[in-house]
C-alpha cells in the first residue's frame, strides 16, 4: 500500500515485528502495563496474531495493535488493544488508522459481534466506540467502568451486553 511520503499506512505484523512492538508498548505504557486489567485478559486468553496490525511512515514502523479474541456472556467479540503510537509518530492519525482497521477486519470474519476496549471516551467515541452499562462487563481485574467502551453494529449491544470475559469459543 502507498500513501502521500508522512502518511500513515497499515499491514500485518509478522514476526519480524516482535522486538519493535515489545520496545514501543515498553515506551507507551512503562513497567506499570504488566498489572493492567486488560493485560490479565491476555494472559488468559491469546491474541490473535493475524489480527496484529502495524502503521508505518515511509516504510517505518510507527505503531502497533492487538486483539484479543474473547466472549462476554455468551457472544464471541474482541477485546482491543494494547494500542500504541511511538513518540516520534504521533498525531498523523496512526493510532486512529490502526483503531478502525483492526476492528473492521475482526468484523469483517463475521464470527464477533463487538470489540471492546478500555480507554479514554474523548478518543475512541468518535470513532463509533460507546460507553457500556457500568458494571455489567466484569474484567478480570479493577477497571475504571467509564472507560469499558464497546463498537457493535447493534446499537443497543453496549447498554445491554453482561457478564464475565470468557474464551472465545465459549461464545456463539
Ligand atoms: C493514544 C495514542 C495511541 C494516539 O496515537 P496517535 O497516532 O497520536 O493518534 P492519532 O494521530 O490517530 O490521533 C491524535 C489525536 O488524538 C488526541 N489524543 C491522543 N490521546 C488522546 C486521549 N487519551 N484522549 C483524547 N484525545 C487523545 C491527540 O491529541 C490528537 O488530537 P489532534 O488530532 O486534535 O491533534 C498514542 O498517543 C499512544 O501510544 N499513547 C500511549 C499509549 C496509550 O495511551 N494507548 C491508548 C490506550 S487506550
Amino acid at each position: 500500500m502507498s500513501a502521500p511520503s508522512g502518511q500513515p499506512v497499515v499491514r500485518p505484523a509478522t514476526p519480524a515485528d516482535d522486538a519493535f512492538v515489545e520496545d514501543l508498548q515498553a515506551i507507551a505504557f512503562g513497567p506499570g502495563r504488566f498489572a493492567r486489567t486488560a493485560f490479565r485478559v491476555r494472559e488468559r486468553f491469546p491474541i490473535d496474531p493475524t489480527l496484529s496490525l502495524i502503521s508505518e511512515v515511509d516504510g517505518t514502523p510507527s505503531g502497533s495493535v492487538w486483539m484479543t479474541p474473547i466472549s462476554v456472556g455468551g457472544m464471541k467479540g474482541y477485546l482491543l488493544g494494547p494500542l500504541a503510537t511511538h513518540p516520534n509518530f504521533r498525531k498523523r492519525g496512526a493510532g486512529k488508522l490502526l483503531a478502525r482497521e483492526v476492528s473492521k477486519r475482526a468484523l469483517a470474519r463475521g464470527e464477533g459481534h463487538f470489540v471492546l476496549l478500555v480507554g479514554d471516551q474523548d478518543y475512541y467515541c468518535p470513532l463509533g466506540w460507546v460507553p457500556t452499562t457500568p458494571g455489567n462487563i466484569q474484567f478480570p481485574g479493577p477497571v475504571d467502568t467509564s472507560r469499558v467502551l464497546l463498537l457493535a453494529d447493534d446499537p443497543d449491544l453496549a447498554k445491554t451486553l453482561t457478564g464475565s470475559i470468557a474464551a472465545f469459543d465459549a461464545g456463539k
